[in-house]
């Protein structure tokens, strides 16, 4: 576990959802605080880090098609996460080196660490915003300094949704910071999305809600339904919202699956 550097805004005395998920994924940018509340999630579910992980496989094989057969130059990663190879820009630069990405994240951590989500390539961009996804009109001005909104973005709102409210007063809940975000696509533009499921048979779902609430994380389960309403205004992809595993699987590399159940929805839609 790498600590960070003094005063440089990061929360040390509790668990917070990037560190706790680099944790999952077997990072080494979390704290022991992290390191301790994630084993409780991992003793409450053992496949939380599986999940963790087909998580990530899910947004390389959705930038894989993003990048590729649907021809994306720009991507906008809101709750980018601590910087985890292969990052979004490697895949995307990886098909398209002219790819533009402009990652946002509201967790310090991830800021102090931003130097690895900004190694692109020349021909392309990479910027790294630190902003909390409850301010959209923020997040698309910044972004905009390197993206073109008039032309198509793919944005990525992966295992993001499920930390922001139903109701988070004036800026309204996580359906309308998504409306915000997606108001702003040009036709032609993408969603990426995935958000813990509420409907699945998980006992360990309510506890878990429960130990990040007491932790001062905000973490809301949703149906499928509620999932599939982010979607307003675009159509998904085949085979639609599914378990992380199950999305296009044939563009996955070196994924290593087991069965086992992902208690997520993923999907990728696209704007007319
Ligand atoms: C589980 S991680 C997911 C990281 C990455 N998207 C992925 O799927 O691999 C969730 C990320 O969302 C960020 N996040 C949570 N709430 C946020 C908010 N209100 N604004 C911006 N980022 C937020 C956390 O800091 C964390 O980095």
């Amino acid at each position: 576990m790498a600590a960070p550097p003094p005063d440089d805004g990061v929360d040390t005395g509790r668990p917070h959802p990037a560190r706790v998920y680099d944790y999952f994924l077997g990072g080494s940018h979390h704290l022991p605080v992290d390191a301790e509340f994630g084993a409780r999630i991992v003793a409450l579910d053992p496949t939380a880090p599986y999940g963790a992980r087909h998580n990530r496989w899910f947004m390389q094989r959705a930038t894989r098609h993003l990048a590729g057969p649907a021809g994306m130059r720009q991507f906008l990663d809101v709750g980018s996460g601590i910087p985890t190879e292969p990052n979004l820009h490697r895949i995307a630069q990886g098909i398209a080196p002219e790819a533009r990405v402009v990652y946002v994240d509201h967790d310090p951590i991830v800021r102090v660490h931003a130097a690895g989500l900004l190694d692109g390539t020349a021909a392309g961009a990479t910027a790294f915003v630190a902003a909390d996804a409850r301010d959209p009109e923020l997040i698309l001005e910044r972004a905009a300094e390197v993206l073109d909104f008039t032309r198509p973005v793919a944005l990525s709102l992966i295992a993001l949704t499920h930390f922001l409210d139903d109701d988070q007063g004036e800026g309204g809940g996580a359906h309308a910071v998504v409306a915000r975000l997606t108001a702003a696509l040009a036709p032609g533009s993408h969603l990426v999305l995935s958000q813990l499921a509420g409907d699945e048979d998980t006992a360990w779902v309510g506890e878990a809600v429960d130990r990040y609430t007491t932790s001062g994380s905000t973490l809301v389960p949703r149906s499928r339904a509620a999932t599939e309403r982010f979607f307003d205004g675009f159509t998904l992809l085949d085979p639609g919202l599914v378990q992380p595993p199950d999305w296009r699987p044939e563009l996955g590399v070196g994924e290593v699956r087991d069965g086992t159940r992902v208690p997520l929805y993923a999907g990728v839609g696209r704007t007319a």
